[in-house]
């Protein structure tokens, strides 16, 4: 039986109990809209532990001003009903109040992760997720949170946050998930038009192709960068945010692909932001 909390102390006390039954807890944070990219995190966190609690908390402080705060799609009964058919445990729903209430003023902030890929044209988004991973954790107090390789860089920070901060939480990444065509997973893509469809699968063609390149031997990001780049401006709608081949845990830009790195992208595609990534691995 699904068991939903919206408050912060029931929450707590909950997860003492059951850590004090012995059990092992699972966490999937979410902002909600699930879509299958959650559904494939939920079956991680279903497999490696006795509880899995998924919380749905759509975070202010993680939307700069004149972001999609307002409009970030929300179907509670959707979520709950595919939180069931995933056998997830609690559903944890905390209001913005009890999250954020008048008197509050701390945060987390990481001094360089942020400063690459979407935290330069994102300024306040890794402190406004840091901050609430943190929160969420003292909540739910996981052994174990399963967190999307789509959100890379994310990954990444809560990873070093969690080092940095001695937090006791095992963190686990789980591989970016497509739709049929390609596109990556995303709350967002309930916004793309059918007609903007095509330039949104420009993301995935344009890594595809990045692959295939590197694949073939070419090791010089610029001339692959300039390869994908086309692929995504063949499209007038497209605004590429930023491409950049960088190094897998610096995100720090790499020139000569001698070693598996990643490519990130950021295009908005019309008015939505899409995301994309891929690993580049050198031919042999
Ligand atoms: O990836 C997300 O959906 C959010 O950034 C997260 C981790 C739930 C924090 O609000």
């Amino acid at each position: 039986m699904l068991k939903t909390i919206q408050s912060v102390t029931e929450m707590q006390q909950c997860a003492d109990e059951l850590r004090r039954q012995g059990k092992r807890i699972a966490f999937v944070p979410t902002m909600g809209f699930l879509h299958e990219g959650h559904l494939s995190l939920m079956r991680v966190g279903r497999r490696i532990a006795d509880e899995l609690v998924v919380s749905i908390f759509v975070n202010p402080a993680q939307f700069g001003p004149g972001e999609d705060f307002e409009t970030y799609p929300r179907d509670m009964d959707g979520d709950l009903d595919l939180c069931r058919q995933e056998m997830v445990d609690i559903v944890f729903m905390p209001s913005q109040s009890d999250l954020y209430p008048n008197t509050y003023e701390t945060t987390v902030r990481l001094d360089s992760l942020p400063n690459h890929l979407c935290g330069i044209s994102r300024p306040v988004f890794f402190t406004g997720v840091a901050t609430v991973v943190t929160k969420l954790f003292n909540m739910v107090k996981p052994h174990a949170a399963v967190f999307g390789e789509k959100d890379y860089q994310q990954l990444l920070v809560i990873r070093q946050m969690v080092q940095d901060l001695n937090l006791d939480v095992e963190i686990i990444g789980s591989p970016l998930f497509r739709e049929p065509d390609g596109l990556a997973m995303s709350s967002r893509n309930n916004y793309l038009t059918p007609q903007q469809r095509p330039a949104a699968l420009s993301l995935y063609r344009s890594v595809c192709k990045a692959r295939e390149l590197v694949q073939s031997g070419i090791s010089d990001s610029a001339q692959i960068i300039s390869e994908a780049q086309k692929i995504i401006c063949a499209y007038p709608e497209n605004e590429i945010d930023y491409l950049s081949i960088c190094d897998m845990q610096t995100l720090d830009k790499v020139e000569t692909i001698d070693r598996p790195v990643l490519m990130a992208l950021a295009v908005t595609v019309g008015t939505v932001r899409l995301i994309d990534n891929s690993i580049l691995e050198p031919g042999r």
